[in-house]
């Protein structure tokens, strides 16, 4: 019997060249098909969504299906690892949105494949690859590890502790936030694997989730784990200059950038289920089936929060979701959102929730994903107060947090976060 990776290797050598040469292999050529500029195999479809522009991809991106979220801790003493390692992620973002290997394939068979090829055949599914650089990037610990302290935009505060708050510190915060989305899981996960792999010695993985969002076949919006349609009211397209996309205010690095914050949040799903369609109706403020707002007929409808009832009552209560999310209760300000349901199993706790909750199953709920222009005036103030009042509270709980400046999009030539590194 042969080698096991002969095959594979012969595949490499061919599509490596055929790869270079821009000759495109039909679609299902086998290991070589991932590696050409139009393959088209795997379920994800083949549609690319470019990694360099203007603002970086993944933030106003339609949703794709899946999400590997991850945040790395740095371990390299010097700036200059970081930008080798920014270099080498660039490269092999560009590479892997397009469809292709995380580098080129090694040819010496001797040696590590260069990628591990778990994505190989598959086809590009739309990945994006967002990055962010979370507060410990600037001063960690008092110490301003990077000569970078002086860089740290004001926007990029600390979180302050949410009323509620039971978050684990394994699974918060991290120097570098990595989003990727694709309409298939495996090419997500295979995305952050090769970009775990090219930060050896550099930056170790500090915490993952993953989530999904399938859409309907009607092109209804999708339903979170709760059985509400979720992501209906976000900023339109021409408010995103308002609301998503850093301005003139901050450092250059990040004018076109813009600040995610990451909230894991898990949804008692058993109590929730336990409860009337009503009651889960005056907790959101919209109707569980069409999801229009209370009191309107449909989804897109715009909420009226002066409406009351005949005895006087609002017909969106005081303590609803909606209310205390919308744009006129904060300001007129708006965050985009882009959550993900999470499913983690059962794997249960018991002693670190109170005796009500006790007895829960499933540890599932939303990978809360916000992107906005300033997380002082977007979600910090939308969620003090949301904190305090949500009637959803008696059904969620938040155990994990990060806040994270997603720097301006990355030009031809230019790395991820060149201005930020060059700046100082
Ligand atoms: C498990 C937690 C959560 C669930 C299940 C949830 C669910 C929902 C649902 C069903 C809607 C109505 C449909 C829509 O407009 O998309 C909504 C709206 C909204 N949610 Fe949440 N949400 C959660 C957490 C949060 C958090 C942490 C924030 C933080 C600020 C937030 C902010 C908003 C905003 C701003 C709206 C739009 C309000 C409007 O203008 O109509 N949500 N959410």
């Amino acid at each position: 019997m042969g080698c096991p990776f002969k095959s594979l290797g012969n595949m490499n050598r061919r599509s490596f060249l055929k790869g270079f040469g821009g000759v495109a292999v039909a679609a299902g050529a086998g290991y070589g098909a991932r590696y050409a500029m139009d393959s088209v195999s795997g379920s994800g479809g083949s549609v690319i969504i470019p990694f360099l522009g203007t603002h970086q991809a993944g933030i106003t991106t339609d949703p794709q299906n899946q999400t590997y979220f991850a945040t790395f801790d740095l371990i390299a003493s010097r700036r200059d690892d970081i930008v080798k390692l920014m270099k080498a992620w660039t490269q092999a973002a560009s590479r892997m949105t397009e469809g292709k290997t995380a580098q080129p394939l090694q040819q010496d068979l001797s040696k590590p494949a260069g990628d591990n090829g778990d994505a190989l055949g598959l086809s590009p599914a739309k990945l994006t690859l967002t990055f962010g650089f979370g507060p410990g990037i600037f001063i960690k610990d008092g110490k301003d590890r990077y000569n970078l302290a002086k860089q740290r935009p004001e926007a990029l505060v600390d979180l302050p502790k949410f009323n509620g708050d039971q978050l684990v510190e394994s699974k918060s915060g991290g120097d570098i936030s990595v989003q990727a989305c694709a309409d298939d899981p495996q090419v997500a996960f295979h995305a952050v694997r090769e970009l775990t792999r090219l930060a050896t010695d550099i930056a170790q993985i500090r915490w993952v989730q993953t989530g999904f969002a399938s859409k309907p076949a009607s092109g209804e919006t999708p339903r979170n784990l709760q059985g509400f349609k979720d992501g209906t009211q976000n900023p339109k397209a021409q408010e995103f200059d308002k609301f998503v996309w850093v301005g003139s205010e901050g450092p250059s690095w990040m004018q076109g950038g813009s600040y995610m914050v990451v909230r894991k949040i898990r949804i008692a799903l058993e109590h929730w289920e336990s409860v009337g369609v009503n009651f889960q109706e005056q907790t959101i403020g919209r109707y569980k089936d069409s999801g229009a707002p209370l009191g309107k007929k449909n989804e897109f409808d715009v909420l009226d929060l002066d409406a009351v009832d005949k005895d006087g009552n609002f017909i969106i209560p005081e303590s609803a979701h909606v209310r205390l999310g919308a744009a006129a209760a904060n300001d007129g300000v708006q965050i985009l959102r882009r959550g993900y349901s999470y499913n983690d199993g059962i794997n249960f706790i018991a002693e670190r929730w109170p005796p009500w909750r006790q007895g829960l199953e499933y540890d599932a709920g939303l990978l809360f994903m916000c992107y906005q222009r300033d997380p002082r005036t977007g979600f910090i103030k939308i969620f003090e107060n949301m904190a305090k009042l949500d009637a959803l509270n008696q059904f969620v709980t938040h155990t994990g947090s990060g806040l994270f400046a997603c720097p301006r999009g990355v030009g031809k030539g230019e790395y991820i976060g060149q201005g930020l590194f060059e700046a100082a």
